[in-house]
């Protein structure tokens, strides 16, 4: 059983009691009646999603932790108010689905589909300030707090983004079911979720050959009498939505209690999870996410403790339910087999229940010789199957993935099998923050870990 003497009672949490902890990564909004202003008109506009979903999620993600189910995280490092569009949604709810359907049929599990996306908008940085030739300004934080064009006007820390972003991820989210049950997902489809523009393609060719066995299920079915319109499945998905709670005003004013239930919920996103950077015990992240009854993932880096990571888990999910909790990974291809076995054992002994999930992005970023920031897709898929091998010596699930992924034709990750070189980066570089897998790059990384499902 988890210590339960380091854990407040819960009815001392409120949805503002992380107010008097430190909170870290936060901005210095000026003026405080602004904000108050803001926060105020956010805490009585409707919620985003239902606490009944995110109960859904949760047992779903439940079956993850069970082995039963495959959790498949992923979207942009950060959505941007510029590039805001039906088509980059639409394309983002492809890349996914495609990449769940090749998951889906070598693991013959269900993927639960998680986006990064509808409110992904915070970013942590390493620092608060950036210097540009002798010029000082305010780090960019993500679209909800200020701009990315380094000048003092956009960089100015604006409460009034927090409202743009609310209305931004609810056409988001709008459209997103609109595209999971409105068509785009019938299995029917399954061809026209295709992005990949390599012709000549090694995986296009095995999308296809995929496609194909699919298609001819279907019609072996249909001959049977089940169809799209009989059999719902067939026709509609679910795409659950995350982000990072991050920015705690904007959490704090959304967080509302469920008539049902009696217990908060943060109706924002389906699941939040807390960043490397502040997910210490003692501190304002950590207290919130406790509070609320959505599930929820931490992500863990190199620098943990076993003492410390039990700790986390037991503050996060004292009843030990699973499903509640997603540990995210994110070790870096080079350290992962020093740090996580220890890590997966422990977790295992003390009977832990929780979901094991891999970022292969974040602990693998580096700075290309010209400058641009980039990840290797190679190493990348080794941290997936490392992550992959050592879970399974542990005997715990290696039950899914988290990665940082559009439905464009970028160019931020280097190599894959059509090699994205250092030379390449600057032909469409347009993350404003990390480095992202692009659709061609995506369905190669499916199939490299449909390998693994097998
Ligand atoms: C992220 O997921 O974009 C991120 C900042 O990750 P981490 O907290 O693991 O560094
Ligand atoms: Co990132």
């Amino acid at each position: 059983m988890p210590d339960v003497k380091n854990i407040p009672a819960s009815n001392e949490w409120a949805p503002s009691s992380w107010r008097s902890r430190t909170a870290h990564q936060q901005p210095c909004y000026e003026d405080p009646m602004a904000l108050a202003d803001v926060e105020a008109q956010l805490s009585t506009f409707p919620p985003l999603v239902f606490a009944e979903e995110t109960r859904q999620l949760r047992r779903q993600l439940s079956q993850v932790a069970d082995g039963n189910a495959f959790l498949l995280q992923g979207g942009d490092c950060a959505e941007t108010f510029v590039d805001f569009s039906a088509n980059n949604i639409r394309d983002t709810f492809k890349v996914i689905l495609q990449m769940a359907i090749v998951l889906t049929y070598a693991g013959r599990k269900p993927v639960v589909k998680v986006g990064r996306i509808a409110g992904q908008f915070a970013k942590p940085r390493s620092s608060d300030v950036e210097v540009r030739d002798g010029i000082e300004l305010p780090s960019f934080r993500g679209d909800i707090i200020n701009g990315a064009d380094f000048s003092p006007e956009d960089r100015e820390v604006d409460p009034q983004r927090m409202l743009r972003a609310y209305h931004q991820s609810t056409a988001t989210l709008n459209l997103l079911r609109a595209f999971a049950h409105g068509g785009l997902a019938d299995l029917h489809q399954v061809n026209g979720w295709n992005l990949g523009f390599v012709s000549g393609n090694e995986s296009c060719e095995q999308y296809q050959q995929l496609a194909h066995e699919i298609r001819d299920a279907l019609s072996f079915m249909e001959v049977l009498g089940i169809n799209s319109d009989n059999t719902p499945v067939l026709r509609e998905t679910d795409l659950y939505t995350s982000h990072e709670a991050l920015l705690l005003n904007y959490e704090e004013a959304l967080t509302r209690r469920d008539s049902l239930s009696g217990h908060w919920y943060n109706c924002a996103a389906h699941m939040l999870w807390i960043g490397e950077r502040t997910r210490q015990l003692d501190a304002a992240h950590v207290e919130y996410m406790r509070g609320i009854h959505n599930p929820i993932g931490v992500k863990v880096g190199p620098g943990i403790s076993v003492d410390e990571l039990l700790k986390l888990i037991d503050a996060l999910n004292p009843n030990n339910e699973a499903g509640r909790l997603t540990l995210i990974t994110r070790m870096g291809a080079d350290t992962l087999a020093d740090k996580l076995p220890a890590l997966a054992r422990a977790v295992t002994a003390e009977g832990r229940k929780v979901v094991w999930s891999s970022d292969p992005m974040h602990g693998n970023t580096v700075k290309a010789n010209n400058g641009f920031k980039t990840r290797s897709f190679d190493r990348i898929l080794s941290e997936i199957q490392q992550f992959f091998g050592v879970l399974r010596a542990e005997g715990a699930h290696p039950g899914g993935i988290h990665l940082e992924m559009t439905g464009q034709h970028v160019t931020e990750c280097v190599g894959g099998s059509y090699r994205v070189s250092e030379n390449d980066l600057a032909k469409r570089y347009e993350t404003q923050c990390d480095p992202r897998l692009n659709a061609d790059q995506v369905l190669e990384m499916a199939f490299n870990v449909s390998e693994l499902l097998r």
